[in-house]
């Protein structure tokens, strides 16, 4: 099926001729991505576009810059100071505007107070705040005095928050003392607090007063607690913007891979704010009056590069809703797009799915016509879900943008842009300046309509620079595989008429909820309880989540198998990384498949639960 969008929006859009750009950007992506940074603001021009040294590649050698003063810095003297910024709602529906003169006055404040407590450029700071302004301040505040972010994740459970503080080494950690996460409150300080124990890096905590109503007591150590307001009240407005390098680090963003531990993504600042300016440009329609939604976090990267700096490079306003998207009712995000006009929204499949499940009513109530576009991210988009979209959010008149990315690709990759015909269910193409395809195990293009390995062939401007602290996971994850090109770790297909379809991951990574999670790293959450000997852990189709987690667990001997059990397994792993991490089947087996080396195949465990053909099991030991 092709779904074509409206005149209106083909005629009206940036792009008009997808393919005639496509081919030009791609015979010469270096001066392509050099117009385009020309649009933004820098302190020195560049003097190489790009420096590749396979595996790494360094964008715009030699100029200078900061996100921030292309996010806030270059606006302040234009009409777009007294702009709103950004928008926010708490979950009991009051709102909270900031043009970006006075975002910028708190982010300077705040930076100033980082500065009070000795935070200097390349110092780490971890910041794990829920979706409240303070947390984008934050951000925003470090960059600003060029230090660098790592944002964990508020859901993310104490021993998650903890390995991410310390291989970071950070010097800071900004925290809130609770925060209301539907009916409940969140006590999110005693995660801080166990997290920090016999922490040798961290100097201070700055702690953000979400709810008057916890009481906390700052604990006696060897770092000093500061409550964010009293901090920052005591701060000048006034900050100068810190000069980078375009290859500096700007943040860290940790991500589940295929070993138990998380992977510290690198961005900078030069290339990566031309990936995300243009992305979000083109492929939203970015015009200066928009009110663009993302649903998701910034403890992911979506909420990196699309809640809070692209938007604000591009100069409109950014809206954040506190709050899930069933509380108070599962009305709540049709009734705010209506509220504050929204005009773009993007969000995941699994909300989609999730709200499809109550019907149409609940969406027709509303006036939607601020809508001008929609997009999906995260997980393949099934087309059921899509069409649901389309239908009842879209009314059928907009189209909707599924862009596939990663947190190492820090913008969009694979992409329609307004005026594509869509398939519904297909990321369409790559977006200009990016050469993808679809490849075997030794590199080779495989035909039409086959699945294969998704491979990126060539750099593009907002591409990771390493893996903190791993180099060599850094080569070996997306450089080895497959020789001389980027590795995504996802498998895909492409049709006849040149569109791509994405089919999830083929590297032991699990898609739950959107949230990428390492079988490794759950397996290991399972052998940390005591009782248990080997754990193995697959993704399954789920009809809302996409993926769910299915364990098989042998027991150490002795150990009776029981429903109870089961439930404090259960407790184990969000313990060790956070409800989002719940598993939602356990099976106690007393072997495990796997090959004469060791190592568990989980293809053939998850080929035999899906009642699929197991494949090849000739290193089988068993
Ligand atoms: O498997 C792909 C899936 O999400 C992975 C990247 O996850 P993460 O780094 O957490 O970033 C998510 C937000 C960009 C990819 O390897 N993925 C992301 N977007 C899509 C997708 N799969 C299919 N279609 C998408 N649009």
């Amino acid at each position: 099926m092709l779904i074509n969008p409206k005149p209106v929006i083909v005629e009206n859009s940036y792009i008009k001729d997808y393919e005639k750009l496509y081919k030009d950007s791609i015979e010469n992506p270096e001066a392509f991505w050099e117009n385009i940074a020309k649009e933004l603001n820098w302190f020195k021009p560049w003097n190489k576009v790009l420096d590749w040294q396979y595996p790494y590649a360094r964008w715009f050698v030699g100029g200078q810059t900061n996100i921030v003063y292309n996010a806030l810095d270059r606006w302040l003297k234009t009409d777009v100071a007294d702009k709103t910024a950004l928008i926010w709602v708490s979950q009991d529906g009051t709102d909270k505007k900031y043009t970006y003169k006075q975002l910028n006055d708190e982010v300077s404040r705040f930076a100033n107070g980082l500065k009070s407590l000795g935070v200097r450029k390349g110092d780490k700071v971890t910041i794990y705040l829920p979706r409240i302004p303070e947390q984008f301040i934050a951000m925003l505040g470090c960059l600003k005095i060029g230090a660098v972010h790592s944002v964990v994740y508020s859901g993310f459970s104490a021993a998650a928050l903890k390995n991410r503080v310390e291989d970071a080494q950070a010097k800071v950690v900004v925290c809130s003392n609770s925060y209301p996460y539907g009916k409940k409150t969140v006590e999110s300080f005693k995660n801080v607090e166990e997290a920090l124990k016999d922490n040798k890096t961290v100097e201070n905590v700055i702690v953000v007063k979400r709810l008057e109503t916890t009481n906390i007591v700052f604990p006696a150590t060897n770092f000093k607690f500061h409550w964010w307001h009293e901090l920052v009240a005591k701060q000048d407005i006034i900050c100068s913007t810190e000069i980078m390098e375009a290859t500096d680090t700007a943040f860290i963003l940790y991500t589940s891979g295929t070993t138990g531990t998380p992977k510290g993504i690198i961005h900078a600042h030069g290339g990566y704010q031309v990936g995300i300016y243009l992305t979000l440009k083109y492929v939203f329609d970015i015009r200066p009056d928009d009110i663009f939604w993302s649903t998701a976090d910034a403890g992911w990267i979506t909420g990196h590069s699309y809640i809070l700096y692209s938007p604000l490079i591009n100069g409109i306003t950014t809206f954040v809703y506190e709050g899930t998207p069933d509380y108070p009712d599962i009305e709540i995000w049709w009734k705010l797009i209506e509220k504050y006009k929204v005009t773009k929204f993007y969000t995941a499949p699994t909300a989609i799915r999730a709200l499809m499940k109550f019907g149409e009513e609940a969406v027709k109530k509303h006036d939607l016509s601020s809508l001008k576009l929609l997009g999906s991210v995260g997980e393949p988009i099934n087309p059921e879900a899509w069409l649901w979209f389309y239908k009842n959010v879209g009314r059928e008149q907009i189209p909707i943008m599924d862009t596939w990315w990663q947190t190492e690709t820090g913008m969009f990759m694979i992409t329609p842009v307004p005026s594509a015909g869509l398939k519904p269910g297909s990321a369409f193409k790559p977006f200009f300046g990016v050469e993808t395809a679809i490849v075997d195990d030794k590199g080779n293009p495989v035909p039409v309509n086959t699945q294969g390995y998704l491979i990126i062939k060539k750099p593009w401007p907002a591409m990771f620079l390493d893996v903190y602290n791993n180099p060599a996971r850094y080569k070996e994850t997306y450089f080895e595989k497959i020789p001389n090109v980027y590795f995504a770790g996802d498998s895909a297909k492409i049709d006849e008429d040149g569109y791509y379809w994405i089919t999830g991951r083929n590297d032991d990574v699990i898609k739950v909820s959107g949230h990428r999670l390492g079988s490794a790293e759950l397996e290991s959450a399972f052998v940390s309880n005591p009782k248990v000997a080997e754990a193995a852990v697959i993704g399954k189709p789920h009809e809302v989540k996409g993926e769910s987690i299915k364990a098989f667990v042998i027991l150490k001997v002795g150990v009776v198998p029981s429903d109870e059990l089961k439930a404090e397994l259960v407790q184990t792993v969000r313990k060790s990384i956070g409800p989002i991490a719940t598993p939602d089947e356990i099976d106690f087996v007393d072997k495990l498949p796997k090959t004469r080396s060791g190592k568990i195949m989980r293809r053939v465990l998850k080929a035999k639960e899906l009642g699929q053909p197991v494949g090849d099991v000739s290193t089988l030991e068993d």
